[in-house]
């Protein structure tokens, strides 16, 4: 039953990138239906079905922003798995991303969608988040050295009202050869995506979860490696009401 309500989620939130070309499509096929955590967060109910403004910063070719619009219509359709929460509402979605062909792929997409959905080139180091009532951060933050990392979790607090949702996913780095594993897979798509070897900044899931408690959230951390060798942990980080 929920194995073929996911198979249409999949094909709407999936759908668009019919019009950025093969790639964009298959590439959101195989991510979105690979990845346990978009699944995850809607039938957790990470997100508040008030939803709101959504900032997804590192969004890639913003397959976040298309799963989240496609479970929005699939449940205002009444298709939606009985014990499942409602899925949030997105009053706007800004998407950051430094590649400028994910941007591109990302905006051909969804361009029907602005100005509700708007996908920016830009380096999170460096951008003004503004507010946001959500902020996302998936597979990124390990990009970015060690300083600029805990500047953009301080900046991310900044954005967010009480009740606000961080959720990000990060690798555990003392979590022995899963971790490795993990390591040598981020550095193989890297560079397999045509970019030099990068330097991957990682820290131990009790650094990530200390640093998110420092600035004030309550945090809670799910493991989110389903079926893979991985030692991927999503942390999802609430301000206090
Ligand atoms: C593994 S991908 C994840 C993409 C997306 N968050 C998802 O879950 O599908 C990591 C993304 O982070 C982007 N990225 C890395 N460093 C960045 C930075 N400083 N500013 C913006 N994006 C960045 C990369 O270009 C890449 O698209």
């Amino acid at each position: 039953m929920t194995e073929k309500f996911l198979a249409r989620l999949l094909d709407e939130a999936s759908r668009p990138y019919r019009a950025a070309g093969h790639f964009a499509y298959g590439f959101s096929r195989g991510k979105l239906s690979s990845d346990c955590i978009f699944r995850e967060l809607l039938r957790r109910g990470v997100f508040p079905a008030a939803g709101g403004r959504f900032l997804d910063l590192g969004c890639g070719q913003a397959g976040l922003a298309s799963w989240l619009l496609a479970a929005r219509k699939l449940f205002e359709s009444g298709d939606w798995p009985a014990d499942w929460p409602e899925p949030p509402r997105v009053a706007e979605l800004r998407g950051f991303e430094l590649m400028a062909k994910d941007v591109a792929r990302g905006r051909a997409a969804l361009a029907d969608r602005e100005p509700q959905v708007v996908i920016r080139q830009g380096d999170i180091c460096k951008t003004d988040f503004g507010r946001a009532d959500i902020v996302t951060i998936l597979d990124v933050l390990h990009y970015i050295d060690h300083p600029n990392q805990e500047d953009i979790l301080r900046r991310v607090r900044a954005a967010l009202p009480p009740g606000g949702v961080f959720l990000t996913r990060v690798g555990d780095a003392e979590a022995g050869l899963y971790f490795h594993v993990c390591d040598w897979v981020d550095r193989a798509v890297t560079f397999v995506r045509g970019h030099r070897l990068p330097t991957l900044y990682y820290r131990s899931l009790a650094d990530w979860a200390e640093l998110l408690r420092k600035l004030g959230f309550e945090v809670e951390t799910v493991p989110m490696s389903e079926g893979k060798p991985f030692a991927n942990v999503m942390l999802v980080a609430r301000v206090p009401v």
